[in-house]
């Protein structure tokens, strides 16, 4: 397996994907353009040729980041890529400073065994909420937010 930066061919597989998994009600639907315009957010999982995974760390704020857009194929889930995934986007942001992970998802037990902790929404900074703005849910999110913070 190898996890590199995404690359603009990419997104004809990451968009299908994430699309797929958002007309099931389990994540939410991302654009094309938002895809593109947050390229340099994500880093895939290929193997043999075939992207088998996606995730991206959005820089919020100061010293604040949210894991988004994680997907993994169907056919490869339970092999922990997604927690590579997680891992590595975890371990890039560091680097850059940051200090607290979020995320608002439908899948806790995932994100828990990744030492996220289950939050009140509004225990994330308001900035936050600009982007929930544009969300089709907006004001009825059903997301479960967590953190990671050291
Ligand atoms: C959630 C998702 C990213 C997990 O990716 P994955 O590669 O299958 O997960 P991993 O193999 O790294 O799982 C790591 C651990 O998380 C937990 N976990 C993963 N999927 C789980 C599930 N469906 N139910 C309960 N626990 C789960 C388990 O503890 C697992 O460890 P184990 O397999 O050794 O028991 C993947 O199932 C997916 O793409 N789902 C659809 C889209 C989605 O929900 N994205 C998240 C939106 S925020």
């Amino acid at each position: 397996m190898i996890y590199r930066n995404a690359i603009l061919s990419d997104i004809e597989v990451i968009h299908p994907l994430v699309y797929k998994y958002a007309q099931e009600g389990l994540m939410l639907a991302r654009s094309r353009n938002q895809l593109y315009e947050t390229l340099r957010d994500m880093i895939v999982a290929e193997e043999n040729g075939e992207i088998l995974g996606v995730g991206g760390l959005h820089i919020v704020w100061d010293e604040i980041a949210e894991v988004r857009t994680l997907a993994v194929a169907k056919q490869a889930t339970r092999r922990h890529i997604g927690s590579e995934i997680v891992s590595r986007l975890i371990a890039d942001g560091k680097k850059l400073g940051v200090k607290k992970f979020f995320t608002l998802t439908y899948q806790p037990e995932f994100f828990s065994s990744l030492g996220f902790k289950e939050v009140t929404k509004d225990e994330l900074p308001q900035k936050v909420w600009k982007e929930c703005i544009d969300c089709p849910k907006f004001p009825n999110c059903d997301e479960i937010a967590m953190i990671l913070s050291d």
